[in-house]
């Protein structure tokens, strides 16, 4: 079955209608990994902010919560599964090598013959994805659309290395978008790559290049490895210089940011993007000593549970953004176009 989607000619405003978050119920403290590695609630949440985090359970996959995350966001926007347009899924974990998560999210929500398919930007997945569904809100080839961010991370790290296990999370985010009046939604976006810098932050074998081997297994080639110091410098940069690019686009500037939701990855590099913007910490979100790092899911569950909160007004100006494996990076900025509490959107 063929969705039909009418054009509609000429640049309307695509901006979030809803939202919605799923995490797994098992929480895994710091202490409890001193249990595993050697380790310190001390060393992990001086280092990263980092409290808790959720796992997955047996049973419990990445196309679970992002089916989850995406029945909040369209039962939040008052938007039926059947008006979807277009389901795009930011993963790195997917359930399957493939077919893409986004179609087992589109049949399992009833999104019926919306195109579906998956974005893989790791922890920037999210950010790519709402500026595309954006851009085609904005030209009219998509009325409605849903982007989740959703990872299982915790099937992908090496639970024997200290330097990376610590850090990750499971969860999901969804938004509902959809055409909203000129001047609201999807303001300015900053994206990029740099394909250098791969080799910082990779699951090497498992692909075609590395088949999985008992060998490579056994040497956990498998898993991600990370040069943790290159990423954190290379985060501290793009995320400050892409937020500022994205503002400039938008015509604004820092002090036109009401809301700044950064990807949850560490809050010393969340606090020295906000300070190369000069945001004080009121303005900024973090939730990271909650959930971790949760890759894709990441931004959109901090939007979530800042909207959820009451932190995001009608009119209120939001910088979304992210930097991920790839190396690949992208800021979003957004006015709120909700109002809350009367159900207008
Ligand atoms: N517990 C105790 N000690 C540890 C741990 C741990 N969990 N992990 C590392 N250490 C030790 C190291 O072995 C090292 O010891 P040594 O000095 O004896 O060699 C010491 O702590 C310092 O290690 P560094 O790696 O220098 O620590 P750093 O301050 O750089 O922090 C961290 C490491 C937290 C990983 C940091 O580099 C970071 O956050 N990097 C960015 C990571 C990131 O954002 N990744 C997500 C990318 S998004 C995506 O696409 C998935």
């Amino acid at each position: 079955m063929t969705k039909h989607v009418h054009h509609r000619s000429g640049v309307c405003g695509a901006g979030i209608l809803g939202v919605g978050m799923a995490v797994p119920s098992q929480v895994v403290t710091n202490a409890d990994l001193e249990q595993i590695v050697d380790t310190s609630d001390e060393w992990i949440f001086t280092r990263t902010g980092i409290r808790e985090r959720r796992i997955a359970g047996p049973g419990e996959y990445t196309s679970d919560l992002a089916t989850d995350a995406c029945r909040q966001a369209l039962s939040d926007a008052e938007v039926d599964a059947k008006d979807i347009d277009l389901v795009l899924c930011a993963t790195t974990s997917g359930d399957h090598l493939w077919p893409a998560t986004a179609c087992l999210v589109q049949d399992r929500i009833g999104a019926q013959g919306a195109q579906a398919v998956d974005i893989s930007a790791a922890c920037a997945g999210f950010v790519y994805g709402l500026q595309m569904a954006g851009a085609l809100i904005q030209t009219g080839a998509v009325r409605k659309a849903l982007v989740v961010g959703a990872d299982t991370l915790s099937r992908h790290v090496d639970w024997t290395d200290r330097s990376t296990c610590v850090l990750f999370g499971d969860g999901a985010g969804a938004v509902a978008l959809g055409q909203v009046p000129a001047g609201y939604g999807l303001l300015g976006s900053a994206m990029g790559a740099d394909g250098s810098r791969f080799g910082d932050l990779l699951i090497p074998a498992g692909g075609t290049r590395m088949p999985l081997t008992p060998e490579l297994l056994a040497e956990h080639k498998d898993k991600l490895l990370m040069h943790g110091q290159e990423v954190f410098k290379f985060a501290v940069r793009i995320m400050g210089e892409s937020c500022l690019a994205a503002l400039d686009r938008a015509g604004m500037t820092p002090d036109d940011v009401n809301l700044f939701i950064p990807h949850q990855a560490n809050v010393r590099i969340i606090r020295a993007a906000a300070e190369r913007m000069r945001l004080p910490k009121e303005r900024v979100f973090t939730n990271l000593d909650r959930y971790g790092n949760t890759s894709a899911a990441s931004v959109p569950i901090a939007l979530c549970e800042a909207v959820r909160m009451g932190r995001v007004r009608q009119n209120d100006v939001l910088v979304l953004v992210g930097f991920g494996a790839g190396m690949t990076w992208g800021a979003n900025v957004v006015r709120w176009s909700r109002a809350e509490g009367d159900g207008s959107r």
